[in-house]
């Protein structure tokens, strides 16, 4: 979806301090992973489609690796500490600070509710044309522990937590999902105004929006389905979680155009990229960040991770790409065989049995069974390049770093060593020679030996 065309400018504040203690778990709640991503990081791409300014993330439990962690997804996220944890009126306020003279909305979003969509996102955007607090609200089901919003002909006069609140109250199945956007500047002055003396004695952010009604300004709140508003608590509905999410990824491939022989065996990353009339055969696990083109295929069985595989390119069955693999038009990756940091250059093919790490291999060259780049020496790794229309023999062991010129060869089970120019042929094999009717001999001499020994 398009960036919002809405002329304010957003402020995105996502709540990621908490422990999740039904998770039991040494890793905080919100790294737990969806589709290879953490739940915070999939909360982070919903509200990409406001493209906020500025993104503050409130951490507190673990709060050096939840930064390390979701530094590595976005390099422009701004952290802000909660060191006790007092509610989420207390969460935001730790981003006071950091948007101290932002003239603009905030969005505030929890780490631990990744299926928000960006469709949603822009819907309270566009409510708040009209209101000054937007409320991101659904119908629960069981509607159990969730803040009741409670509304009189269309305005969102207040909310009421479910411990807080009286029978009548609890009646309401309209329940708050926890996102709230507002401008920002009135958020913080909001909660300043923001007691603790309720059941649980924490600051609730749901209560700006009963002083917000108290100065007379207007607030409503907007639906969504309740699948969007799932938070992840427990390992259950993290499995849940998942298989919502795989199901999603499937429906979403197929409509744009991909042929899944068994989709509910395919396996998707939270960035797979898998382009129109791509063939994915059964049991394919995508890693994260991979695309595959147009009208390629991708065979029964393979794992993927950090690679792209080009149009007309085809893969597996059993086969694994590792990260920084690129496999040009029509390059072909065949049965038990692993790549890793190489480009197969057009055409280049390496059908079986191989692993080629580390390296180039030219346009149309052409990988013997059971070759192997050996990229390791313990302590370093080095590279192989093989040239154009190069033919690497059955079972080489290339020797790296060594480079195999542009149409050159190797023979069969050979160790390469040194460098092969250009239309060379490369040996390292000892000359064969035969023993006339040895053979034979030596079987006889061993089958005698065996039967004295079992008389
Ligand atoms: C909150 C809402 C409730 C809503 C529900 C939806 C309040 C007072 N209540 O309740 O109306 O129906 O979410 O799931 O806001 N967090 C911090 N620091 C804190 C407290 C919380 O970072 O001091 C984070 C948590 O890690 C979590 C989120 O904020 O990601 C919500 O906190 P949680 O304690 O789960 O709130 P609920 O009681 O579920
Ligand atoms: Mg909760």
């Amino acid at each position: 979806m398009a960036p919002s065309v809405s002329s304010k400018p957003v402020a995105l504040i996502l709540l990621a301090a908490g422990q999740g203690s039904r998770m039991n778990s040494d890793i905080p709640k919100v790294l737990h992973q969806i589709g290879s991503a953490p739940l915070a990081v999939h909360a982070l791409r919903a509200a990409s489609t406001l493209a906020p300014e500025k993104t503050v993330v409130v951490t507190g439990h673990e709060a050096d690796l939840v930064e390390a962690t979701l530094s590595k997804h976005y390099d422009d996220l701004v952290f802000a500490r909660q060191t006790e944890q007092q509610g989420t009126a207390h969460a935001v306020d730790q981003a006071r600070a950091a948007l101290k003279g932002f003239e603009g909305d905030a969005l505030v979003l929890y780490g631990d509710t990744p299926f928000v969509s960006g469709e949603t996102l822009q819907h309270m955007a566009d409510a708040r044309e009209t209101a000054e607090v937007v409320v991101l609200g659904f119908h629960a089901k069981r509607p159990g522990r969730y803040g009741r919003l409670i509304t009189k002909a269309g305005s969102l006069e207040k909310i009421v937590e479910a411990k807080d609140a009286t029978a009548a109250q609890l009646a309401v199945n309209l329940c708050n999902s926890g996102v709230i956007m507002c401008r920002s500047e009135l958020v913080f002055e909001l909660i300043s105004e923001v007691e603790n003396n309720n059941a649980s004695d924490e600051f609730y952010l749901t209560d700006i929006v009963g002083l917000a009604r108290e100065r007379g300004l207007p607030a409503v709140a907007v639906t969504c389905d309740e699948a969007e508003t799932l938070g992840i608590n427990t390992r259950q509905e993290l499995a849940a979680a998942e298989a919502t999410f795989q199901a999603r990824m499937r429906t979403e491939a197929m409509e744009n155009g991909v042929t899944m022989a068994d989709p509910d065996s395919t396996y998707f990353a939270f960035d797979t990229v898998l382009g129109r009339d791509a063939m994915i055969g059964p049991n394919v696990v995508f890693g994260p960040d991979v695309t595959v083109e147009s009208g390629a295929e991708i065979k029964a069985f393979c794992h993927l991770e950090g690679c792209h595989v080009a149009q007309g390119a085809a893969v597996g069955p059993f086969a694994r790409l590792r990260p920084g693999t690129e496999m040009e038009e029509g390059a072909k990756v065949g049965n038990f065989v692993e790549i890793k940091n190489a480009t197969l250059a057009e055409g280049a093919k390496v059908n079986h049995l191989s692993y080629v790490g580390d390296a180039h291999v030219g346009a149309d060259a052409n990988i013997g069974a059971g070759t192997i780049t050996c990229n390791y020496d313990g302590a370093f790794k080095h590279r192989t390049t093989i040239g154009a229309g190069a033919f690497i023999g059955s079972n080489t062991l290339l020797i790296a770093p060594v480079d195999v010129g542009a149409e050159a060869m190797t023979g069969s089970g050979t160790v390469v060593t040194e460098d092969v120019p250009d239309g060379d042929l490369a040996l390292s094999r000892v000359r064969q020679t035969n023993k006339a009717g040895i053979a034979r001999k030596l079987m006889q001499i061993l089958r005698a030996k065996k039967m004295k020994k079992d008389a």
